[in-house]
């Protein structure tokens, strides 16, 4: 834990420190200040804005859509509604793959306007000089092989990569390259557990799985699929904690039923 005041965020040493001291990292999206507030007091200690925000905010059908304008918004909000959380911005589709200096301004903006500590963006070896530039400058980056949800349309849908042992190979450099340009941890998404397994072992840095299995440094999840909010689409990585779009359903059918029947407002809600 960092030792300044007990507001104070945790910073990149202290989930490094957590993965050395064998505790795990608890990561889960975010993209409102209440349900960021809510999460942190729950016990989160990673916030990411991701652009799965296209999907489960915007309703956009893939993460593409989303923009720059739209991911500073929702970044700025959730640092607004925590304290102690580390915020990261999920850099959007096209925000950072034109050069390592278009990368740079738009990083800069997550943590001079939105108030963002690091930013995430997709990719391993490809990226990885951009990563560089941008650590140099002072950028904190959270990395993300495997399954790439920005190259949907390039790999033709979403699938579990690195079950083929060229894959694997792939996806073991990537994390590597990350690490090496100064990534502070990196995402794993969509990947054999056992594959996950053996890239945390040789990273130094913190691994944080998603559809990745047990053996990562850390888990994220989609806080609309842990909550049973976004039931659309369940992907088998995820497990609903509670079902919060039964609840929605129910709890506004009775108001809505009561403002029809002509129940609500009553003498308590009047004045
Ligand atoms: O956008 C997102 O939610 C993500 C996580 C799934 C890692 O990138």
């Amino acid at each position: 834990m960092s030792k300044q005041t007990e507001t104070a965020r945790l910073t990149v040493r202290d989930l490094r420190r957590m993965r050395e001291a064998g505790g795990r990292i608890v990561c889960v999206t975010a993209f409102d200040a209440l349900i960021s507030r809510l999460s942190e007091e729950a016990g989160v200690q990673l916030l990411l804005v991701g652009d799965s925000l296209g999907m489960t905010v915007l309703g956009y059908k893939n993460t593409v859509p989303v923009t720059l304008e739209q991911s500073l918004h929702h970044t700025a909000a959730v640092v607004r509604g925590t304290r102690r959380a580390l915020v990261v911005g999920d850099m959007p589709f096209m925000t950072y793959q034109v050069s390592p200096e278009q990368a740079l301004v738009n990083a800069a903006r997550y943590l001079q306007e939105a108030g963002a500590d690091a930013v995430k963006l997709e990719g391993g070896v490809a990226v990885a000089p951009t990563v560089e530039r941008l650590v140099r400058a002072g950028v904190p980056v959270l990395g993300h092989v495997g399954l790439l949800p920005q190259r949907v349309g390039v790999d033709g849908g979403y699938r579990v990569h690195g079950r083929t042992p060229a894959e694997a190979k792939q996806i073991l450099a990537d994390a590597l390259a990350l690490e090496k340009a100064g990534a502070f941890a990196v995402v794993l998404e969509g990947v054999p557990a056992a594959l996950a397994e053996t890239i945390t072992a040789k990273l130094a840095i913190p691994t944080i799985g998603i559809g990745a299995g047990a053996g990562c440094s850390g888990q994220v999840q989609v806080i609309h699929d842990i909550l049973g909010l976004f039931d659309e689409f369940v992907p088998k990585h995820t497990k609903a904690y509670a079902n919060l779009a039964e609840e929605i359903r129910k709890a506004v059918g009775s108001y809505a039923a009561e403002v029809k029947s002509g129940k609500f407002p009553g003498k308590a809600q009047s004045w």
